[in-house]
């Protein structure tokens, strides 16, 4: 993980440096660090500026390498607000920091240490250019035996003299758990199925314990007791067995004040089961434990930042293969609900196991509300792309508050329609409900499935199915696992805690 620090600016930081100086908008030719490098370099910046027609908004830069004996090299970052931006300041500031991160790392600077540069005004908001170039610098890279190894790794973030260091530092306390968070959740994300297994997964769910996390398993035989025959009818086609993971955060003043609760999908490997996948692609189901890993990252961010809230997260950790012992379609299981289901699709499968830790967690836990993430539906991908992930509620407050945690974080959600017909439509012939219902809208099926189990609790689905890998890198995210969802119910949880 790369180091960030703060520190105040001085003339001595133009030394051997490789520095990025962040421009606000049009007025930045008036900031005396543009001003003052532009001197060292007798006007050839203000030169560049103009040939480039770099003008300072989010997404443009300028680069000049070695423009004096002293600065090996200089880039311009545009930070300021184009035009009718419906992106909020902080988002903007953090793609901001993720472009002058990129920008180093493409002129290929080893082993020195990088100095953001950030204007008077906008000393405030120096943290999330550094989260932003924290969180575009992750990868992946444990299984290549000549490791890419990512520079810069060190960044000074240089601060005007009247600035706060310290209440920028405690600032940053917060988003470094949150990078955190955001990291755990792409590499939980980013194994392979062979490494990360439900027993693996719960090892290293059981390993944030000294945080101040609680972390309580049931096992197939404790699940099986307590009657989750939806989750193992999924699990019965694998050699590696189940385990539902709760983790419990208690941050409130008040022991008792009912929790939030988050839920995860947390299946490791999404065969299809005997309703079996198209071998194309097929790799990419290591990923269907997406709900999951951010239900563990956020838990993780939770207790980093000792959140004043009462929390749980509750994943499903369970592998979907074909194997003698799988289930087939046409198979009737029980609930831990008592609700039967006829599993007319072995690939629909996410449903299955969610439906048993909704309704557990309503009993046991009593939550204030429930947020579940899963990559659910190959169908949401198509409504949505990778830009959106679904929500459906049966709660409108709770829905529009998740919406604007995802906008102020950068992680959108948009709101899908639910309803009667749609129920209807996963009726059963012969058991209570089936676990498909036809194409044709398929993820609002997917949604009204869930919602038979949640009772009147607060609810919100959140099918990540798009958002949770990214086929090509965005800001502050690299190609690979995003992490989606962290952000956001950190946002979300924010919110509450004042
Ligand atoms: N894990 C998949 C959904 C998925 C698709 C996640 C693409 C990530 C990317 C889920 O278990 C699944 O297979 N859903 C089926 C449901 C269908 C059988 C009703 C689907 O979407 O095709
Ligand atoms: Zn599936
Ligand atoms: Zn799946």
């Amino acid at each position: 993980m790369i180091s960030i620090s703060f520190e105040k600016f001085s003339d001595q930081h133009c030394e051997k440096s490789a520095l990025a100086l962040f421009c606000d908008g049009a007025n930045f030719i008036h900031d005396e660090y543009y001003q003052q490098l532009n001197n060292l370099l007798q006007g050839r910046l203000e030169k560049a500026v103009s040939m480039q027609e770099f003008n300072g908004v989010t997404g443009q830069s300028l680069q000049l390498i070695a423009p004096t004996d002293s600065i090996a090299q200089l880039h311009l970052i545009g930070c300021g607000a184009k035009d009718k931006s419906t992106v909020s300041d902080i988002i903007r500031l953090q793609h901001a920091g993720s472009d002058a991160f990129q920008a180093l790392r493409e002129t290929k600077i080893k082993n020195a240490k990088a100095y953001f540069i950030i204007p008077q005004t906008l000393a405030e908001q120096s943290a999330s250019i550094a989260l932003g170039a924290r969180l575009k610098a992750y990868n992946f890279s444990l299984y290549q035996s000549d490791k890419k190894e990512i520079y810069p790794q060190e960044i000074s973030i240089l601060l005007p003299q009247n600035a706060s260091l310290t209440q920028i530092e405690a600032q940053w306390a917060e988003f470094e758990a949150l990078s955190e968070g955001v990291y755990l959740a792409r590499n939980l994300v980013s194994e392979p199925a062979n490494v990360l297994y439900p027993e693996s997964f719960r090892a290293r769910i059981e390993a944030l314990e000294p945080l101040g996390l609680e972390i309580d398993v049931l096992d197939r035989a404790a699940m099986a007791s307590l009657g989750f025959g939806a989750l193992l009818g999924v699990a019965q086609g694998s050699n590696k067995p189940p385990y539902t993971v709760i983790i419990r955060y208690q941050g409130a003043t008040d022991k008792d004040e009912a929790p939030l609760a988050f839920i995860g999908k947390g299946v490791t490997f999404d065969s299809g089961g005997i309703s079996i996948k198209p071998a194309a692609g097929m790799e990419d189901m290591k990923t269907d434990m997406g709900g999951a890993a951010a239900v563990v990252g956020l838990m993780s961010v939770l207790a980093r930042r000792k959140a004043k809230i009462n929390a749980i997260g509750v994943v499903g950790l369970v592998e979907n293969m074909v194997s003698g012992d799988a289930q087939r379609p046409g198979d009737v299981v029980k609930s831990y609900s008592g609700l039967t289901i006829e599993v007319q699709n072995t690939d629909a499968e996410g449903r299955l196991v969610l439906a048993d830790l909704l309704s557990y967690t309503k009993d046991k836990y009593a939550p204030s509300l429930m947020v579940n993430l899963a990559t659910l539906t190959g169908a949401i991908v198509v409504a949505l792309g990778t830009d959106y992930a679904g929500l459906f509620s049966n709660d409108s407050t709770l829905s529009t508050e998740l919406k604007q945690a995802g906008e102020k974080a950068g992680e959108k959600l948009w709101p899908m329609p639910m309803g009667e017909s749609y129920n209807r439509r996963i009726d059963s012939d012969i058991a209570d409900m089936k676990n498909i219902g036809g194409r044709p809208g398929s993820s609002i099926l997917a949604a009204e499935f869930l919602k038979r189990f949640v009772g009147d609790t607060s609810w919100a689905h959140l099918d990540i199915a798009g958002t949770a890998w990214c086929d090509k890198a965005g800001p502050c995210i690299p190609k690979g696992a995003s992490g989606f969802g962290v952000q956001l119910l950190n946002q979300f949880v924010a919110d509450r805690e004042h």
